[in-house]
């Protein structure tokens, strides 16, 4: 049926109308780019756009649809997209975040939550999941996405698309998600915005390239290219990575769209002018021009010269109109705008309550030295930092549909939250960052956070004269929102000087001080692990960041989130990650340093935090890794069993992670890999036996000839509470 339709529709249209609708504009609202759509209603009337973006009302996309659907040649209805990350108005966890929950199902719900919003007001185009794998904390979009690895990355994909999508991408309240950044934007050199990859194939496909597959293979309607080079060829421009790859290898079905100008910039990138670019795009395999024009004012050009054959841009306003189809748009251009349902089911207080629950697990507790945390909600706290009363910066990067002037603040939330028990006093003790910078860069460091230009010392001295009137110190200081996410990178990634002389100042009182960490991004924080006693990350939480915050510190929730990305103990230790390769000069276990072995001279190998780790109030033990059998054969399958015991006094919830490692094999074979994880709840005592399948699936990499096997041999298994804890057992595959 949808075949006749859009054959039928196809032989009415123009090459000119083809090309409309490649096109994809902004509203005019939200830039990322230095380019602005213009006279965006004259060209929709001219059959000019095939998509929009960035529009923030209904009324708007409404009024656009109505130009499209009536005063076109065709009618054809418009997609309109969004960069629905992590929520709509409800706001969830940065994505970063929303990883270390490691609750798929609760992934799963963010997603399907913000579909069930967004498409009230219009929208039925999300520009996620972003599923780029990252290594590098420099790089400021580390936050968007879920982390450093591949196995994590590829379930949380999966889980985005099914909750964007649902299983029938025609209802009126799910979206069509768009895969991001295609491909390996998340390995940028120095991690530097959009800096250059380049990259083995043993690394593409065994470590990079799953999610985006996981993504592909669970249904994603569309996909969205990256802005790097890969290899010598800009991902915008490169054929084989659009078409070898992703048509022909994996079978994408949906439509490829560029970033930002992505198009434009292959001239900066050095391929030539825009007319050669454009049609080197097209040629590769791009069907949407996102804001930059260059498919519409070049291609028709391109097609007279022979340079695009008009049957290449016959196929790409193909897959166009077929997502447009699948969305229902021809049979109800208006179906996702919805005003009623958006009065009664934006912000709804089950959305909010679930966004609230959804931070407090992502939260990771990263110290807890002598029960610091939770604390009694009884006595005088100490609320102190630059973050402490700064709600615009709670929601985190890409939080453009959230009502950030609305957003409560860490006081505000403890203040409505704790009862009259607790005195909470407030002090803003330091600024985000000096005042000598901040004057020259404030609008990098963004949102709405309190400034004072008194000297320092004033700021400090007064957070200080506090503290000592208090029985115990939080003190809310890391990032402001803006400095992670898209061209955020930076080089230094300790929390900035002038909150440590802050958080020196506070220790000197001798309260106990609890640092409540902002931040979209894994910081080095060798300090504040030797010097404070309670360190509990909180990333950037979304709408409900305070109450969450709030339940947390004071014990309602136990925390149970576990980093999925590495804290290095220094910059220079970058790239770190716990899936490594051996090297032939390994380090000997236990020593830190030896000479003539890969390692440095001035740090060791360790990170400070790795790769699964995070604390509870509660203490977990493991014992009695078990298998059902040592070896096995492919068809065949193992079970590998654990006891994990609460051994503290309060329930909690507790990540238990398997790894494996292939021993011996045609390639070189990561250290650690992880395959699989359950997060459990287990009461004050309680035990519980997890138990894990494994069987050659699970062992499979792809080879040096980019076969997917599994080779016979020896591996070990590994269980624990994170990559460097763990007990091990060896099995073999026969
Ligand atoms: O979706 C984003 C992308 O992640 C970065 N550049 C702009 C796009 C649209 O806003």
């Amino acid at each position: 049926k949808m075949n006749t339709f859009i054959n039928g529709l196809l032989s009415k249209m123009t090459l000119d109308e083809k090309i409309g609708q490649l096109n994809l504009l902004t509203g005019g609202e939200a830039t990322t780019g230095s380019v602005m759509s213009m006279d965006v209603e004259n060209k929709i009337k001219k059959g000019q756009v095939g998509g929009m973006f960035s529009f923030t009302t209904p009324q708007k996309i409404r009024k656009a649809q109505e130009i499209a659907v009536t005063q076109t040649r065709l009618k054809i209805p418009i997609i309109f997209g969004q960069d629905v990350i992590h929520g709509y108005k409800t706001t969830f966890p940065i994505p970063l975040a929303l990883s270390s929950t490691w609750d798929m199902s609760l992934v799963e719900k963010t997603a399907r939550i913000a579909a069930i919003e967004a498409t009230a007001d219009g929208i039925n185009w999300t520009f996620s999941p972003m599923v780029d794998i990252s290594r590098d904390p420099r790089w400021g979009r580390i936050s968007e996405g879920s982390g450093e690895d591949t196995y994590l990355g590829s379930q949380i994909a999966r889980a985005m698309v099914r909750g964007y999508q649902g299983d029938d991408l025609s209802k009126y309240n799910t979206m069509m998600a768009c895969v991001k950044h295609f491909a390996l934007y998340g390995a940028a050199e120095g991690g530097r915005d959009y800096n250059t990859t380049d990259m083995s194939l043993d690394r593409m496909y065994n470590e990079y390239l799953p999610p985006y597959k996981a993504a592909v293979d669970a249904g994603a309607g569309s996909i969205m290219t990256s802005f790097n080079d890969i290899n010598g060829i800009p991902a915008t421009a490169n054929k084989w990575l659009m078409t070898d790859l992703l048509r022909r290898q994996w079978g994408f079905k949906g439509f490829v769209v560029t970033d930002y100008t992505a198009v434009n910039e292959l001239v900066d990138h050095g391929l030539g002018d825009l007319q050669a670019v454009s049609a080197l795009s097209l040629n590769a395999g791009v069907e949407m021009d996102m804001v930059g024009e260059g498919f519409l004012t070049t291609l028709k050009k391109s097609v007279q010269e022979g340079k695009v054959k008009e049957q290449q841009i016959t196929n790409a306003c193909r897959l166009i109109l077929e997502a447009k189809y699948k969305l229902g748009l021809f049979e109800d251009p208006f179906r996702y705008c919805n005003e009623e349902r958006a009065k009664t089911e934006i912000l709804k207080p089950e959305h909010l309550q679930f966004a609230r629950e959804a931070a407090t697990q992502s939260f990771v507790l990263l110290k807890n030295a002598n029960q610091t945390l939770p604390l009694k909600k009884t006595g005088t706290i100490a609320l102190i930092g630059p973050l402490a009363n700064s709600g615009p910066n709670m929601p985190g990067t890409w939080s453009v549909n959230s009502d950030l002037a609305n957003t409560a603040s860490l006081l505000d939330g403890m203040k409505a939250t704790l009862g009259a028990n607790v005195k909470i006093l407030h002090s803003l003790g330091s600024n985000l960052i000096a005042d000598a910078e901040y004057q020259k860069r404030a609008t990098m460091f963004g949102r709405d956070i309190p400034r004072d230009s008194r000297p320092e010392e004033d700021i400090i001295r007064e957070a200080v004269d506090i503290a000592k009137k208090s029985d115990v110190v939080v003190a809310a200081l890391g990032e402001s929102s803006e400095m992670s996410g898209e061209s955020s990178s930076r080089t230094n990634l300790e929390i900035p000087d002038v909150q440590k002389s802050l958080l020196q100042a506070l220790l000197k009182t001798g309260k106990p001080v609890v640092l409540v960490l902002f931040t979209g991004r894994p910081l080095v924080l060798n300090w504040e692990n030797e010097n404070v006693p309670a360190i509990l990350n909180v990333w950037f939480g979304g709408t409900e960041t305070a109450k969450a915050i709030t339940d947390v510190l004071f014990g309602d929730i136990n925390p149970s989130g576990k980093l999925t990305a590495t804290f290095p103990q220094n910059v220079g230790q970058i790239p770190l990650y716990y899936a490594h390769k051996n090297t032939g000069r390994p380090l000997p276990d236990g020593k830190w340093f030896s000479k003539f072995r890969s390692n440095y001279l001035d740090v060791s190998n360790e990170p400070l935090y790795p790769f699964g780790y995070g604390l509870s109030y509660t203490t977990f033990a493991y014992s009695d890794l078990k298998l059902s059998k040592s070896s096995f054969k492919p068809g065949e399958s193992i079970t590998a069993s654990i006891i994990v015991t609460n051994t503290g006094q309060l329930a909690g919830k507790e990540v238990v992670q398997l790894y494996i490692r292939d021993l011996a094999g045609s390639s070189t074979r990561p250290v650690k890999e992880l395959k699989g994880f359950q997060k459990i709840s287990l009461a004050a005592g309680e035990s519980k036996t997890v138990t894990f399948k494994i069987s050659a699936e699970d062992l499979k990499f792809y080879n040096s000839e980019l076969k997917f096997i599994a080779e016979p041999g020896d591996f070990n298994l590994f269980i624990g509470a994170n990559s460097k804890d763990v007990s091990t057992i060896k099995f073999t595959l026969r």
